[in-house]
């Protein structure tokens, strides 16, 4: 199936490791030319130079905190004039620290918030009009199957349910721009082990998660009795980036192995 992506101008948030990384190496298998927006700005070189090894029309990185609104704008720019356009955000950027609610300090809320929601804000005002002037953008957000609710997550929760209104509500306003929005949600998808976290991973405060009997115990709640892999959750971002789903906007895929609804 040819997806179409050949040559398209793809931003990846977050894109410098773990989900992030396969979602740029599954834009790469399609030929398409990359922008990672990471502020792990070593990793994403790594990234990018596995996604050129792949099969990546060019790929580059800008480095950046997304939860910043003037340097998520600025970083969007940045990878507009070094790829002539964008025509895919995959908004993929997100942190979290677990605790229960009243545990969790009200200063760290405005960090999760802006990271999660915030940043696909700003980048998605940043390209919003290129992408209108050239009736033709697709932006996928990564939420999380905790939107739904889940314990030790509230604020997070918060933000990724928030990102679906955002999302759903920019697939109305701009469809008839030729502009799509869609988001993928994530079960648990746990890192393959200690190298495959960035530095600027959210798996740096959650190490406890990433052991054989979390990863049974995950296994046993899920329906498929497997766990999703971050290529299943890059195949259907690229999926919803693609002309083949020209006709999907506003929607939520779950990639969860059916946990959680
Ligand atoms: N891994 C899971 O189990 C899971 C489940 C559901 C949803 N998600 C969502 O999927 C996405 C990717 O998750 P992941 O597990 O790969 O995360 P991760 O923490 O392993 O990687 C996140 C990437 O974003 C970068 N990053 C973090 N904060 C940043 C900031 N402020 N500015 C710029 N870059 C920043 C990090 O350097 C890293 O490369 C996130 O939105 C996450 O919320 C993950």
């Amino acid at each position: 199936m040819d997806l179409g992506l050949e040559g398209a101008r793809v931003v990846v948030t977050g894109g410098a490791s773990h989900i992030g990384r396969a979602i740029v190496l599954g834009f790469a298998a399609e030929g398409a030319r990359i922008t990672i927006v990471d502020r792990d700005r070593a990793r994403a070189e790594e990234t990018a130079a596995e996604a050129l090894a792949a099969g990546a029309g060019e790929a580059g990185t800008v480095g950046a905190d997304l939860g910043e609104h003037e340097e998520a704008v600025a970083a969007c720019r940045e990878a507009e004039a070094r790829m002539g356009g964008v025509d895919v955000l995959a908004a993929n950027v997100g942190w979290n620290q677990p605790g229960f609610f009243l545990d969790y300090e009200p200063e760290i809320w405005p960090k999760v918030i802006d990271v999660n929601l915030t940043s696909c804000m700003s980048c998605a005002r940043a390209v919003l009009p290129g992408m209108m002037e050239r009736r033709r953008g697709a932006i996928v957000a990564t939420t999380s199957m905790a939107a739904f609710g889940e314990a030790r997550q509230s604020v997070y929760a918060a933000a990724k349910a928030g990102l679906v209104g955002f999302a759903r509500s920019l697939a109305k306003e701009y469809g008839r721009y030729g502009v799509r929005a869609n988001l993928v949600a994530p079960g648990l998808v746990i890192p393959a082990g200690e190298a495959a976290i960035g530095s600027g991973s959210m798996w740096q405060h959650q190490k406890d998660l990433m052991n054989e009997e979390q990863v049974d115990y995950v296994r046993r709640l899920t329906p498929t009795r497997q766990l999703s892999e971050p290529r299943d959750i890059a195949d259907a971002v690229v999926f919803l980036a693609s002309e083949r789903a020209r006709q999907v906007t506003g929607q939520t895929i779950s990639v969860a192995g059916g946990f959680g609804g």
